[in-house]
């Protein structure tokens, strides 16, 4: 029988398995940094738009308030560490690109890099934004979007 319970009890229970994202940022002297996200939505077809949550505290959110574009990236199923590296260490104190030995290259829209290895990558100008809580929501406008045949996605199950 359904009953009330804590979110943590109930969230934890129903949100995997789930897609995980990163979103490349451009860090104040020009270099880039990679969080990994899994708030993360489509929200327009025409023109086509995602939205990413960052918490205020992220070095990412700096980053996303000073450098107005993102390139969120689909891993692949080999990017399992690189995922844990993005999501558990700050840009502000490790160059996550180094760390990770992330192969890319630039993309299109600002140069913003390209992960070789992603399954898909969607370059992307952030449009609006919206406070929620101690997160903020960008939109960005997808600019050009990147595919890698050769690359089954991540997904992220319970352990
Ligand atoms: C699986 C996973 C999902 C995450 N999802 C989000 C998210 O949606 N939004 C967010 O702000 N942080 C999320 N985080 C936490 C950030 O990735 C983490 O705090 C990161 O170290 C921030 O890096 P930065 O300070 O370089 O921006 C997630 C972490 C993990 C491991």
């Amino acid at each position: 029988m359904i009953k009330i319970q804590g979110l943590p009890q109930a969230y934890s229970k129903v949100h995997l398995p789930s897609k995980v994202t990163m979103a490349v940022t451009q860090k104040p002297d020009g270099n880039y940094n990679l969080i990994t996200l899994e708030w993360f939505m489509r929200t327009s077809i025409d023109p086509p738009m995602f939205a990413i949550s960052v918490g205020h505290t992220r070095y990412s959110h700096d980053c996303l308030m000073d450098v107005r574009y993102f390139n969120l990236v689909f891993p692949g199923k080999d990017q399992k560490d690189l995922l844990s590296l993005a999501g558990s260490q700050s840009g502000r104190d490790i160059d996550k690109f180094t760390a990770g030995k992330v192969e890319h290259f630039p993309g299109k829209l600002r140069k913003l890099p390209i992960l070789k290895n992603a399954s898909a990558c969607f370059e992307c100008e952030i449009v609006t934004q919206v406070k929620s809580g101690d997160h903020t929501i960008f939109v960005g406008e997808v600019k050009y979007s990147w595919l890698n045949d050769d690359v089954d996605f991540f997904f992220y199950h319970k352990k």
